[in-house]
């Protein structure tokens, strides 16, 4: 067959296509982790967090498929097991725990975090080690979805921080706040 001739060596792509399968896993694991709270929370948010964790099981599935065709499209296989992404994801699973609404969006959030963290890295990684601008700037749109659904979490766990005025701690101050 053909080789790919597209400006990166054999050694740039292996290296870039592992990055892709470290963020092809964790996205796994995050899709599963989402959906598993989608079923379970329980409280005066249900709704909301229902449908919330429901677009965030669509945007991440999306963007599973586009990190593994990306691996095609390098040449490359994509991770196709369970094990092989628990293997390869830096996300841990936490079976049978099953908090309050509070403590899964808290959970989540440090995913997300994680995974925003991992990703920068491999930003940095494919443009500086593997000459990869094309997957850099891949990356960089779904580091960007994260760092989005990051905060609509937190947001949820920053209205809970209410204090006994029902003013937000940051507010609390007598000093006129202008937002
Ligand atoms: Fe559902």
């Amino acid at each position: 067959m053909r080789s790919i001739n597209i400006g990166l060596t054999d050694e740039q792509r292996a290296g870039v296509i592992d990055l892709l399968n470290h963020d092809l896993a964790d996205s796994y694991l995050l899709v599963v982790k989402t959906k598993k709270f989608h079923w379970d929370v329980v409280g005066p948010q249900f709704i909301s967090l229902h449908k919330l964790w429901d677009d965030h099981y669509e945007a991440i599935s999306a963007n599973i498929d586009a990190i593994a065709e990306r691996i095609r499209a390098l040449g490359g296989y994509p991770i196709g097991t369970m094990k092989g992404f628990l293997d390869y994801a830096s996300l841990a699973e936490h079976p049978g725990n099953i908090p309050m609404a509070t403590g899964m969006v808290s959970a989540l959030v440090e995913d997300h975090e994680q995974i925003v963290r991992n990703l920068r890295e491999h930003i940095d990684g494919c443009s500086e080690d593997f000459h990869d601008q094309g997957t850099a700037d891949f990356l960089t749109g779904i580091m960007e979805q994260h760092e989005e659904m990051a905060w609509m979490l937190r947001s949820f766990i920053e209205g809970e921080a209410l204090n006994a005025n029902g003013a937000r701690p940051e507010f609390s101050s007598k000093e006129p706040v202008t937002v």
